[in-house]
């Protein structure tokens, strides 16, 4: 009698918790494909067999005549957005219905983990986005560049002092470690050299702090995605304490001194300090000249300035400072390695460059600003088609916050109502790579971004800051710092293809971030007989 039961009450469990959760969006009339039992869409994704990227072009490409599609990760039904103008609708007409991102860390880890920018909600969110959108203007960039520019040098002199012909270099280490010391000296305030010290503390933690590879904690990464709320009572938590503690005393102690010994330095710290005391306004900028093609812009949310009420307490410091290392340690690398391998193997498009380069640095004696550098046309148009074919972040995300109607409109669809607690997943490569909107996709072509061809891009089709007003808040940041390190590379050095360079490219399926089998490996070779 008992197994009866036993194996009723398995059956129920089954259907309700594994089988049913992925008719979701069936029973609202919404495509999707045929997902495997509890598993989902990304089962390959999860052991490791396909990597995110392809997942969500693979989706993407299942669903050509829909404007939207369910699919799901795990069993969490998510629902891809595939058409521009319901991404607009989504993320900018009616953002009210849609604020909030999904969170990245359980939620019952430190405050530090959980108070940032990206995973507040709602009105907190409001305020601190607020609070901390003066902090990325065009003329606080301008002081930061100072930091960033030395950085830039450091990385090449270290590399010149190497008397070799060609070095060989896997550039995702190589650039990770150039965008810690960035990251450590504009966001924390910290100098360090990672090439020169290899294993010095700050990089050691933030290496340990962005590492998500290893099955137990892969597994831990899963569970607190699919259900927060028993990763929570099981008190798991995806960070070690130590990493957490370095990071919190590290900004303890550095606020402590600069009070003490009012210390004022052109960085974030300094400017969170500033907007603390309601001293940071957010200014217009008037550039005619921007950081570049794909900078997103600040909505009214982000302009409104301080609000007086919002008191940012030290460990509120704490988590920006901690997301913005976290943004930019990963991200900018990525980007910088894609970008760095497309020129290897396009010489044509690296001799453009080059040309470009030697002009910039013969017409201003050598020496870089921010102005000079955003003047670039060719650098811009470089970095927005690396940006386009291999963006860093593939996807993002909103969860519908207020319940909404995506209303009709083709043939074959019904009114789909969105409950509260959806997730909206943004297929960014996806999108970049459609061959409708980006003819031959494949094909590494700058040209798409000049002058005469940029306004063919259709609006909402390019992503790689995100949109609307939860958009990227440091794309500014970015795209100057990756921009530097590029000048300060191509006017030394010529990349090139090495024998351990994968060709053609292929994506690694076991990294969380995009990345390159093998590694991105990549030559630089001394240029000669430099003319200037
Ligand atoms: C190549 C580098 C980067 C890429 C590709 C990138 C991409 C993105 C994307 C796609 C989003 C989500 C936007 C959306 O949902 O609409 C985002 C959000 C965010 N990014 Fe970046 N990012 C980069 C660098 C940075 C840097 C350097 C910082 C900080 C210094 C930063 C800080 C943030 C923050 C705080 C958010 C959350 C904003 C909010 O929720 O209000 N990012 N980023
Ligand atoms: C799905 O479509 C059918 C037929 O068009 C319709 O009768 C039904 O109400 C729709 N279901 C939902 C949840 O909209
Ligand atoms: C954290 O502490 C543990 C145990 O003391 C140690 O094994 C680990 O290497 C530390 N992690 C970091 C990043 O220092
Ligand atoms: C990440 O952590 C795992 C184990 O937790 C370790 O095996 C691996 O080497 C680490 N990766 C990096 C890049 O530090």
């Amino acid at each position: 009698m008992l197994w009866v039961l036993g194996i009723a009450a398995a059956v129920l469990f089954f259907y309700y918790f594994l089988y049913k959760p992925q008719l979701y969006w069936k029973e609202k009339n919404v495509s999707q494909g045929p997902p495997v039992p509890i598993l989902g869409d990304n089962w390959k994704n999860v052991l490791g067999q396909e990597a995110m990227m392809e997942m969500l072009k693979r989706i993407y490409n299942r669903h050509k005549n829909d404007r939207y599609a369910g699919f799901y990760q795990t069993t969490m039904p998510s629902l891809m957005i595939r058409d521009p103008e319901l991404i607009k609708q989504i993320t900018i007409k009616d953002f009210d219905h849609f604020v909030d991102h999904r969170l990245f860390a359980p939620e019952n880890v430190e405050p530090i983990w959980t108070k940032n920018l990206f995973s507040l909600k709602g009105d907190t969110w409001r305020d601190m986005r607020a609070t901390l959108s003066p902090t990325f203007t065009a003329s606080k960039m301008r002081s930061m560049f100072v930091l960033m520019e030395k950085s830039g040098q450091q990385y090449v002199d270290f590399y010149l002092k190497q008397n070799k012909n060609v070095i060989e270099l896997e550039l995702k280490d190589s650039f990770t470690r150039f965008a810690n010391d960035v990251i450590a000296n504009c966001a924390f305030g910290v100098k360090v050299d990672s090439l020169k010290e290899p294993e010095n503390e700050f990089y050691m933690k933030g290496k340990a702090a962005t590492n998500f590879s290893g099955f137990v904690k892969q597994m831990k990464f899963l569970l607190s995605m699919m259900s927060p709320k028993l990763s929570a009572c099981l008190g798991l938590s995806i960070f070690e304490s130590n990493v957490t503690q370095f990071f919190q005393s590290l900004i303890h102690d550095t606020v402590k001194m600069r009070e003490e010994q009012n210390i004022i330095r052109p960085d974030m710290i300094n400017l969170l300090m500033e907007a603390r005391k309601g001293r940071l306004h957010y200014e217009e900028s008037t550039e005619k000249q921007d950081a570049g093609f794909a900078t997103v812009e600040e909505s009214d949310i982000g302009k409104v300035g301080v609000n007086q009420k919002l008191a940012m307490t030290e460990s509120d410091m704490a988590a920006q400072v901690l997301i913005f290392f976290f943004a930019g340690f990963e991200t900018i690398s990525t980007m910088m390695s894609f970008m760095c391998y497309e020129l290897a193997l396009h010489p044509e498009i690296q001799e453009k460059l080059h040309q470009e380069i030697d002009l910039t640095y013969k017409n201003n004696n050598g020496k870089l600003t921010y102005d000079v550098l955003n003047k670039m046309k060719y650098m811009d148009m470089v970095i927005s088609e690396s940006m386009r074919k291999n963006p860093a972040a593939v996807m993002t995300d909103r969860i519908c916050t207020k319940a909404y109607t995506i209303q009709p409109e083709l043939p074959h669809e019904t009114p789909l109502k969105v409950n509260v607690g959806d997730l909206i997943i943004i297929p960014v490569v996806g999108i970049h790579n459609d061959e409708k909107l980006y003819p031959n996709p494949d094909k590494f072509d700058p040209e798409r971004f000049s002058d005469e061809n940029k306004d063919l891009i259709k609006p909402y089709t390019y992503l790689p800051f995100g949109v609307g007003p939860r958009n990227c808040i440091g794309s500014r940041f970015a795209l100057m710092e990756c921009k530097t390190l590029i000048f300060h590379i191509l006017s030394n050095f010529e990349l090139t293809v090495i024998e351990k360079t994968t060709v053609p490219m292929k994506i690694s399926k076991k990294s969380l971030n995009p990345a390159i089998e093998g590694g991105c490996w990549v030559g630089f070779k001394r240029r000669e007989n430099l003319v200037r």
